[in-house]
């Protein structure tokens, strides 16, 4: 078949037979380059015929997961690394991905697994400086720069590793067809020849993308749906703190946070998570709140802010939230006006959740009404308070889910007073906590006006 020409957006991977100046996918404009589009892009000619099997007849196996020893690594992975599992690593530059999978390497070494490091972004020398650093010294890790992916084919074959590791995806090109380097097919045909060769040498291959601006793994989403996992590393408020986020896991459940500390010596798994993001919020003011996040299955305690002030005369009131949902915040508002009739029309609002984190769950509803509210009428609450419920549109409190383990979290980090559903506020076995049942918004706001201090 004879190789037809394409067009291809460098941003998005859309392609056409015709040439566009802005893309029509994404509106970027001069972003679209000749490709050749090669037949054989992703056929798959060594995979052997496949018979159907039926579903009782599989052989069961238990999957053992390699524990890599990094604590926090492991929990996002869902319990340790998946034999034959094809991981992709996304983060900004510079937030530590290679000093991760250096530090991953060197831990798997130790337990006897062979670790290929193929790196296109520096050199062996490089690699062995930020080795010493770490105290990794092995010869079960060996080293592979500036290759294409025939030269990491043939050193697969030759080394035998059991893990790979790519650093980074967009630095490894084929001389096969005529993708031009970097481009969105080049990297998704070098993506998909990878996983294959994980998948039928028994290799589990970690690969590190690069992000784009808005904070995307660059190359189309058919990159996360190729892999198994997809994690994000983030850094957090310009410290040595590091955030691992699981996107996608197709092994354990999403969601769950891994929480480092960057030294000099590599990365920490951090213990104890609460506590790190309550040291920076000692001050107790109106219009803060403490909230038990559920991030996976383990409750983080972080804190809520929120300023209500007056509209200038003549502007629109300005309304905006970081790290909560901004029409949940609108519903919230709405219901405080409806119900209890404070005229938040006339303020700006903002809300805000500190050290970058996020609430995507209702269960924070009630803890982000109680910083408007405290925000508007200055009214400041005890600060050993947990405030947790979802609300309703007719103001009602309604129950989440997680309660006892919230609870658990705040009462070891020392806060001691719950206000809590009026469902949920059956908590007899739990010993020296104070409870404030509320059943609405009403019973909310005549509660918070005879505690606070
Ligand atoms: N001597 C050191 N002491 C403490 N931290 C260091 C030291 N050297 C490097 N770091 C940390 O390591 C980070 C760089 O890590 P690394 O090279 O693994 O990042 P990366 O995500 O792979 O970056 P890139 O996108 O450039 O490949 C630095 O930003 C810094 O935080
Ligand atoms: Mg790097």
């Amino acid at each position: 078949m004879k190789d037809k020409t394409i067009f291809e957006c460098v941003e998005c991977g859309y392609q056409s037979p015709k040439y566009y100046g802005k893309c029509p996918q994404c509106d970027n404009w001069n972003s679209m380059i000749e490709v050749q589009e090669s037949p054989d892009e992703f056929s798959n000619t060594n995979k052997k015929t496949q018979k159907p099997i039926k579903l009782n007849e599989i052989d069961q196996l238990t999957i053992k997961r390699n524990l890599s020893g990094l604590k926090e690594f492991d929990r996002v992975l869902g319990g340790g690394i998946v034999p034959d599992s094809s991981i992709l690593i996304g983060g900004e530059p510079g937030v530590g991905k290679s000093t991760l999978l250096l530090e991953v390497s060197g831990l798997l070494a130790k337990n006897g697994k062979k670790i290929l490091y193929y790196s296109g972004e520096e050199s062996a020398a490089q690699i062995k400086i930020r080795a010493d650093r770490l105290k990794i010294d092995s010869d079960f890790i060996s080293i592979l720069t500036m290759a294409t992916l025939e030269n990491l084919k043939k050193a697969v074959q030759e080394v035998k590793p059991d893990f790979l590791i790519i650093d980074s995806i967009q630095t490894i090109n084929s001389k096969r067809g005529s993708h031009i380097s970097g481009s969105i097919s080049s990297i998704r045909f070098v993506t998909s020849e990878i996983i294959e060769l994980a998948k039928t040498n028994n290799i589990t291959a970690f690969i590190i993308g690069h992000i784009t601006k808005d904070g995307q793994i660059a190359g189309p989403k058919t990159l996360e749906h190729m892999v198994d996992v997809v994690l994000y590393f983030q850094g957090e408020f310009k410290s040595d703190m590091r955030i691992l986020r699981a996107e996608k896991n197709r092994f354990g459940p999403v969601n769950e946070l891994g929480i480092f500390q960057m030294t000099s010596q590599g990365l920490n798994s951090v213990k104890d998570p609460s506590q790190i993001f309550l040291q920076q919020s000692k001050s107790y003011n109106s219009g803060t709140s403490i909230f038990p996040v559920m991030q996976g299955f383990r409750p983080i305690l972080i804190e809520i802010q929120a300023l209500v002030t007056e509209t200038p005369f003549t502007g629109n009131p300005r309304r905006v939230s970081v790290g909560f949902d901004a029409y949940r915040m609108s519903m919230l508002i709405s219901i405080i006006e409806k119900k209890l009739k404070l005229p938040f029309y006339k303020s700006d609002v903002f809300i805000n959740i500190t050290g970058g984190m996020n609430i995507k769950e209702t269960a924070g509803d009630l803890s982000v009404l109680s910083t408007l509210i405290s925000s508007y009428k200055n009214l400041v609450l005890p600060e050993d308070i947990i405030i947790i419920g979802e609300v309703g549109l007719t103001g009602e409190i309604r129950p989440v889910n997680f309660i006892e383990k919230r609870i658990k979290e705040a009462l070891r980090q020392g806060f001691n007073k719950f206000i809590l559903p009026s469902f949920q506020s059956n908590l007899d076995h739990l010993k020296k906590i104070s409870i404030f049942p509320v059943k609405d918004i009403y019973d909310f706001y005549n509660k918070i006006k005879e505690i606070k201090t």
